[in-house]
């Protein structure tokens, strides 16, 4: 299946609508958990916050109404995150409800992939998907991506829109940056579990790109890697012109 007709099949679409938007009209009992729950996640970005947003979000069944507001860049990552997978096995962090990571393994029936995320109600919509397409290649765990901890090393890991989680939101959403060592130690913990020859690919939507282009670059040489390609991705999102970046790094 092609992208564009899996992208259709999951409900994806070009919708830009706000979740909050869609909550008040099609769930507007849960509107005010939403509130409370984006508001804590963005004041104070902990483990719990996070995938307690998360757990509501798939909950509500807005996981893919949340990718669609992002399907102009989707459409151009995807194809290019397919092309540079390789290797035997796959790590895909913060996979959400493994929209993604199903297309990339119907499409690599070779090689093994595992999704971590930490959000425990994306990742059962995830184990779903995965029963639906009938896929025998693909894991799903629950994890934090911080503390990750497998026995064993990948050949390629994924990291889409989800390094900044864990960061502090105000640089990533507002241009306050400093230093931001978590970047650092997160890098780090997913540099330990790459194989020598491996590739982490890796997808950031910072507001300040100029500044964190020159940035990003020396917080990967801290983390004892390297980038080795840069694609910028522009789009128009909420009548915005956006632009993603996607890195590959290695070792
Ligand atoms: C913006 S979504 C991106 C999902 C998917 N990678 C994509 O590109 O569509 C971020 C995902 O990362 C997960 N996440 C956030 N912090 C995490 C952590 N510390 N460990 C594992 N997953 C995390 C969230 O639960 C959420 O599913």
């Amino acid at each position: 299946m092609d992208l564009e007709d899996y992208l259709k099949r999951e409900g994806i679409s070009n919708d830009q609508r706000e979740l909050v938007d869609i909550i008040s009209t099609s769930h507007p009992s849960a509107q005010e958990r939403f509130c409370s729950l984006s508001d804590s996640y963005v004041a104070v970005n902990i483990p719990e916050n996070i995938s307690a947003f998360y757990d509501l979000i798939a909950e509500m069944g807005l996981y893919n109404a949340l990718l669609s507001r992002f399907y102009a860049s989707i459409n151009q990552t995807m194809p290019h995150f397919l092309k540079h997978i390789t290797g035997d096995s796959v790590l895909d962090v913060g996979c959400g409800n493994g929209v993604k990571t199903i297309f990339y393994a119907q499409h690599n029936p070779d090689k093994t992939f595992i999704g971590v995320d930490i959000s425990h109600r994306s990742l059962q919509d995830a184990h779903s998907r995965k029963q639906r397409y009938g896929l025998r290649n693909v894991h799903f765990i629950q994890q934090d991506m911080t503390t990750l901890c497998f026995a064993r090393q990948f050949d390629t890991i994924i990291a889409d829109k989800v390094l900044h989680e864990t960061q502090r939101l105000s640089g990533y959403c507002y241009g306050e940056w400093g230093y931001e060592p978590q970047f650092v130690e997160h890098l780090t913990v997913l540099s330990n579990h790459l194989a020598g020859h491996g590739k982490i690919l890796v997808t950031l939507t910072p507001c300040s790109l100029d500044w964190f282009l020159g940035h990003f670059d020396f917080l990967v040489d801290s983390a004892g890697l390297r980038v080795e390609d840069v694609l910028l991705v522009d789009y128009d999102r909420a009548q915005q012109s956006t632009t993603d970046i996607v890195y590959t790094i290695t070792k």
